[in-house]
């Protein structure tokens, strides 16, 4: 049977709509306007909410409380949307939930552009943007995120929901936790281990590992109490 949506996306965030349809639509060489894309939410979104944020003549997504989503063959590739931590984790949580749903149950979008090593493996879920990279033998964990122009180096095991914001790189055998963000352009050194929840600045150098839930920025990166941080 036909799904009677393309991709279904697990969450909110409408800035990121406009981004995962452009991404699922070159991962499947097909046109943004063609795509039937679903949004099941826990906010009152509206397609109202939309307006300036998605391009002009793109169909609107169809939006559906989660509250009366009931997953079905009908769905197509779900995806959980993208945000920042942890809210996307816990949005993810609430859904698996209450609605039975298995980590197996989620796809991968990889854009055409980017390069994934054939010894790499991505988690389900996992986002990879155009032009990024993710190379020999790295391993991402669930629902991870690899922006524009982002690099993960070798031997790299991320754990679920971790993301790298564009232009960032990661060296050879970096270890993440579960739920950490590097921000836009930062660099990691090799063999770094970074615990769950870290946050790396935008721009930072990070020479040495760092604790669970901390954020560090510049160059060279330390410690600085965030107020995003989790
Ligand atoms: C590190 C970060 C999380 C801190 O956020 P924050 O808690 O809101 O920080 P603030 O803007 O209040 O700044 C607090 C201090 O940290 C400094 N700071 C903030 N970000 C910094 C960075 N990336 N590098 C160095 N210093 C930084 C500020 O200059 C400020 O210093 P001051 O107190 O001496 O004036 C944030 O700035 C960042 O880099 N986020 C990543 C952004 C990103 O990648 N976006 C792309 C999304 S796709």
């Amino acid at each position: 049977m036909q799904p009677a949506h393309d991709l279904t996306l697990l969450g909110f965030g409408p800035h990121a709509y406009p981004m995962l349809v452009e991404l699922a639509a070159a991962c499947w060489k097909k046109s943004p306007e063609d795509l039937r894309v679903q949004v099941i939410h826990n906010l009152p979104v509206t397609p109202g909410a939309l307006h300036g944020i998605m391009p002009e003549g793109w169909p609107q997504p169809s939006f559906t409380p989660m509250a009366s989503w009931e997953p079905g063959e009908w769905d197509g590739v779900r995806m959980p949307g993208v945000l920042r931590e942890p809210a996307v984790s816990l949005t993810w949580e609430a859904m698996r939930k209450a609605k039975g749903l298995k980590m197996e149950d989620l796809g991968v979008l990889v854009h055409p552009s980017a390069q994934v090593a054939p010894s790499a493996e991505l988690g389900p879920g996992t986002w990879v943007q155009p032009h990024a990279t993710v190379a020999t033998m790295s391993k991402l964990g669930p629902c991870c995120y690899v922006n524009r122009q982002a690099s993960v180096g070798h031997h790299n095991n991320w754990g679920a929901f971790s993301r790298i914001n564009p232009g960032a790189h990661t060296a050879g055998s970096v270890v993440l936790g579960e739920r950490v963000t590097i921000g836009m352009g930062a660099l990691v050194r090799e063999g770094t281990k970074v615990e769950s929840g870290a946050i790396i600045g935008a721009g930072s150098l990070v020479l040495k590992d760092v604790m669970e839930g901390q954020t560090v920025m510049g160059v060279p990166a330390v410690p600085r109490p965030s107020k995003l941080a989790s």
